[in-house]
């Protein structure tokens, strides 16, 4: 299996994932795979650019001879700032992931929140029915997070983070789409908001080993204290790698219904994959398992 799979026809459809580093991108495997399948004469190929760099390939993408392509870290905003249209999930996150043409103008959309919400419809259902959802975390992949909470209809969103002043600007910039609706809070409440948390979402990231520590299956200890969730929450996280995050060992633990990380990079790949080569995949069995067994 090669992860950037390329047909013998070099005319074939070609789209990229840029981002800096951008080796360890799982996209060019799930992408691959999907040309495979589709017999689809064209490629998807990994284009590192590092930051100072990353203007001047925006500018010239249109006589690339790419159909479009994938942005990741650090580079989402310098393309929503590049792009001359964005959808409207583009615009409420602020961060373009997902880029191509129309009328040769370069277009920019965010597909993560729709991936986002498309794992939990698959993996939880009834999820959005959440009156209450805690968010741990006020990064970039928040902002997606949030914006598919409250865009599907979650009644309050609480977000709790480690630096309070930027759990307030998430929630400002989103209050002002759906106001009334999400509110900002300090590390010290979370506790008392797990309480009556119908569904909670981890956005941060698990703590990396110290190079120095050679204690064999070393894992962050202790897990996360989830002791004070209702029976019935729901649990996911967005980080999938390792796919049982603390966060979900924490719910499994506990007995409570999860859901990993990996189904949202599967199906954010999706309207990307369609956009481009004019075919709708499907996430399947198989597909996850050849991206587990890669983790
Ligand atoms: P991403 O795009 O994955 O969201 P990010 O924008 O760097 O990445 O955001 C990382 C999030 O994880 C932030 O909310 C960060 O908290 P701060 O805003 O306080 O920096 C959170 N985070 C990272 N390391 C953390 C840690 N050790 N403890 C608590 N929160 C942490």
């Amino acid at each position: 299996f090669d992860p950037n799979h390329r047909t013998k026809d070099e005319e074939g459809p070609k789209a990229f994932i840029t981002g800096w580093p951008v080796w360890h991108s799982r996209s060019p495997a799930i992408h691959g795979a999907w040309l495979k399948q589709f017999a689809i004469p064209g490629s998807y190929v990994r284009m590192g650019v590092p930051p100072e760099e990353i203007g001047e390939f925006f500018e010239t993408l249109g006589e690339s001879g790419f159909v479009g392509g994938n942005v990741t870290v650090p580079h989402k905003v310098a393309a929503f700032e590049a792009v001359e249209r964005r959808d409207g999930d583009a615009e409420a996150i602020g961060a373009v992931n997902t880029l191509w043409f129309e009328d040769g103008a370069l277009v920019g959309g965010n597909t993560d929140a729709y991936g986002f919400a498309a794992n939990l419809d698959e993996r939880l259902a009834g999820w959005a029915d959440a009156g209450t959802t805690v968010v741990l975390g006020a990064g970039g992949a928040a902002r997606a997070v949030v914006h598919a909470l409250l865009s599907r209809g979650v009644e309050r969103v609480e977000i709790v983070n480690r630096t309070m002043g930027r759990a307030e600007a998430l929630a400002a910039r989103f209050d002002r789409l759906f106001p009334g609706r999400i509110a900002a809070h300090g590390e010290e409440e979370r506790a008392k908001l797990l309480e009556r948390a119908d569904l909670l979402v981890n956005t941060t990231p698990v703590p990396e080993k110290d190079p120095d520590d050679e204690t064999p299956d070393w894992f962050p200890e202790p897990l996360p204290d989830l002791s004070a969730l209702p029976d019935h929450a729901l649990v996911t996280d967005i980080v999938y790698t390792p796919l049982m995050t603390p966060t979900l060992l924490a719910a499994k633990e506990r007995g409570l219904a999860y859901a990993d990380g990996l189904g949202m990079l599967l199906h954010q790949a999706v309207p990307g994959f369609e956009r481009w080569f004019k075919r709708r995949p499907t996430v399947d069995e198989t597909l996850r398992a050849r991206l587990v067994a890669d983790i």
